[in-house]
């Protein structure tokens, strides 16, 4: 995201200054250009040697100095594609949306048409001021994007909201949300499936299948990128996602329940969770005992299709995208499944190879739309794989 990009990053006055280093770093490595503006506290808790070192540039400390005769915050304002303020106080979060700027930092930032992030970083009951909140408000209608502070432990010596976030989080924060503001599904709402259902048999013994959850976390992803909402409907918790919203659930049943819910007030609903299509007729309430030599005999009844049945209720608005799990004949069982389901799309996969499809890493699609012929996708990393979708899913609804 900030590779080849000018970055200037305003360091405030508080104990966690230290971070704004790891953070000018890892842009750096990332192939940013960067600059480091101080206020005079932010002076107290990190030398501007250090930033001036690891920026690889002379750090700006003071509105009144000048060089090559340039009013220099105004020069650096224009030379920025983005200002980070980490971390930043309630002092510069006021300033900033109160339109004060009295020193380099508050006054580059008022100059820059840049995009701006900001990291508040403070006590849990300066937070929580009234005046603060208000600012924080102002700052983001203003269009500044807001990494908010983690529970953690404080400079004071106990537990709370208001720690900044580690600056690798930061970034990747960050880096989620530009490109979501230019994302080609920009305030859509999408619902995504993930993960393996659990079947109980008793209370200690269920059937499922080996789906990781690994291609529904990718789609969450990809999609808040390509700018959604994301409520991913999942039977497994991985990684938190900035913009996605996980609702935890266990069987077949769960799952229908819950999409139905979410699909109300979606655009998008994508199944990539391995569906169980049976389930135990009868669930056993003590723990089935072993009999000497008598086989156990299990029947199974069929669980409702969720795709069939979101595909059955959909307007003509939303669009519905299925997977298709498939040993053979890919495209022609995915393409019955696209008619049968009612799906606008199905992403089909061989789930006969062991280096793509479950729980591995990579993925190969085929993927079959009514409105576009088959277009094979070749192996690559499942993140990949689900830009390439989305952005199949993003021309079908925007020539909707
Ligand atoms: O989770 P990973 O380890 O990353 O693996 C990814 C995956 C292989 C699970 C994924 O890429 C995939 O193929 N998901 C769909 C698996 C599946 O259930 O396929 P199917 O062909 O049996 O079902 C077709 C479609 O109907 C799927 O979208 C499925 O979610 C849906 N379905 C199936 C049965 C059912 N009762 N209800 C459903 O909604």
């Amino acid at each position: 995201m900030f590779k080849n990009k000018k970055v200037l990053i305003v360091v405030s006055g508080s104990v966690s200054a230290y971070k704004s280093a790891s953070l000018v770093r890892l842009l750096i490595k990332q192939g940013a250009s960067t600059r480091v503006v101080m206020t005079k506290s932010a002076e107290e808790f990190i030398p501007s040697k250090t930033l001036s070192i690891l920026s690889r540039y002379e750090v700006l400390t003071d509105l009144f100095s000048s060089y090559d005769r340039e009013v220099v915050h105004i020069e650096w304002a224009n030379w920025a594609d983005y200002i980070f303020v980490v971390p930043a106080t309630a002092n510069i979060i006021g300033k900033i949306a109160n339109g004060i700027a009295d020193d380099a930092a508050t006054a580059t930032i008022m100059a820059s048409k840049a995009d701006k992030i900001i990291a508040p970083a403070m006590n849990d009951a300066m937070l929580n001021n009234a005046a603060v909140k208000r600012n924080l408000d102002i700052i983001k209608n203003d269009g500044w994007l807001i990494i908010d502070p983690e529970y953690g432990f404080l400079a004071e010596g106990y537990e709370a909201n208001g720690r900044l976030q580690e600056p690798e989080k930061i970034i990747a924060e960050a880096s989620i949300r530009l490109q979501a503001k230019l994302g080609k599904l920009k305030g859509k709402h999408i619902v995504i499936t993930a993960g393996g259902t659990v079947e109980a048999l008793d209370p200690v013994r269920y059937l499922t299948n080996r789906s990781s959850g690994k291609m529904g976390y990718a789609l969450a992803r990809a999609a808040v990128e390509a700018g959604c909402h994301v409520t991913l409907i999942t039977t497994v918790d991985k990684e938190d996602i900035y913009g996605v919203t996980k609702i935890f659930v266990k069987s077949t049943q769960e799952m229908l329940d819950q999409s139905m819910i979410a699909f109300k007030h979606a655009d998008i609903f994508i199944a990539a969770a391995a569906v169980s299509d049976f389930r135990p007729m009868t669930y056993v309430e003590h723990k089935i005992k072993k009999q000497d030599n008598y086989p156990l005999q299990l029947t199974l009844i069929q669980n409702p299709d969720i795709l069939k049945t979101i595909g059955s209720i959909k307007n003509k608005n939303q669009i519905v995208v299925g997977f298709a799990a498939e040993t053979q004949n890919i495209v022609s069982y995915g393409q019955n499944k696209l008619n049968q389901k009612n799906a606008d799309m199905i992403i089909a996969n061989d789930v006969s190879n062991s280096e793509i499809g479950f729980s591995s890493d990579d993925n190969s699609v085929t993927i079959i739309s009514q409105k576009y012929s088959p277009k094979v996708v070749t192996k690559q990393s499942k993140i990949k794989i689900a830009r390439i979708i989305i952005d199949s899913i993003s021309e079908i609804v925007n020539t909707n």
